[in-house]
């Protein structure tokens, strides 16, 4: 059995998993431990060695993991919803500072996406598949033919006035207390302004929230069909994983 590691690294815990690259599922079980508040990157990167310790993971086991942000050519250059002061850190060195060896990172939807490419959802799906994570954020991956197109921070579209995902993440749903109809109306305000901007061939909705599917999907009324994630909340592991075996072999 091929195995890598995957970290998701978000606003209330920090999660590992060894993952079954054959058939893209965990191997074992996961370890979910708190975020350090605050967040910093020193707190979060030592959090993260205490996953691999937990999980066992061993030096020749490839470890991708992911982040609430864009990860350009190893850095943040912002971060929206964890501690600031990630913005302009090199993640793969702060990584390499505290466990000691070298990671793969990647942006958390990016993550969810190739997930669902590779073994989801999105699975041979030819075109534009853009997959979007609904969780305190709104996370976007942009897949075409396969081949991710990084950091697209779809999330961060402004729509009348606002950053979409102050007003149609699935944690303004809860912070708002929205009720399934609601927070359907402004779903189709953003998807359908996503898909004016791209013409995708398909959606494929994830995030925790997306377990619920039934009670928000049948709402929208989109020329682009929309499915919901098939890994869920396992794609970003999974994803990250994925990424950093593939990685480690180039
Ligand atoms: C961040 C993205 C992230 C998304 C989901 C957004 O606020 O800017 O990088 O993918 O939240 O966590």
């Amino acid at each position: 059995m091929k195995l890598a590691c995957g970290i998701d690294i978000g606003g209330s815990g920090v999660k590992g998993a060894l993952v079954d690259l054959t058939t893209g599922t965990y191997s074992g079980e996961s370890v979910l431990i708190k975020t350090p508040s605050p967040a910093t990157p020193d707190a979060v990167a030592q959090v993260c060695g205490q996953v691999l310790e937990t999980l066992g993971v061993t030096p020749e086991i490839p470890v991708g993991i992911t982040f609430p942000a864009p990860i350009v050519h190893g850095r943040v250059p912002f971060m929206a919803n964890l501690d600031p002061s990630w913005a302009g850190i090199d993640v793969v060195e702060l990584m390499d500072r505290h466990l000691g060896r070298t990671i793969v990172a990647l942006n958390d939807a990016d993550a969810a996406g190739l997930g669902e490419a590779i073994y989801g959802a999105a699975r041979g799906v030819p075109g534009v598949v853009i997959v979007t994570t609904l969780g305190t954020g709104i996370g976007s991956a942009i897949i075409n033919d396969g081949i991710l197109l990084p950091n697209s921070e779809l999330g961060h579209l402004e729509i009348d006035g606002h950053d979409a995902e102050t007003q149609a993440s699935a944690g303004q749903k809860t912070v708002q207390n929205l009720d399934w109809v609601t927070w359907a109306g402004r779903l189709q305000r953003y998807y359908s302004h996503v898909e004016m901007l791209f013409s995708p061939d398909l959606f494929v909705i994830g995030g925790g929230v997306s377990a619920n599917h039934e009670k928000f999907l049948p709402l929208l009324n989109l020329r682009t069909p929309v499915v919901p994630a098939i890994l869920r909340n396992t794609a970003g592991i999974v994803g990250a994983a994925f990424e950093a075996a593939r990685e480690s072999r180039a």
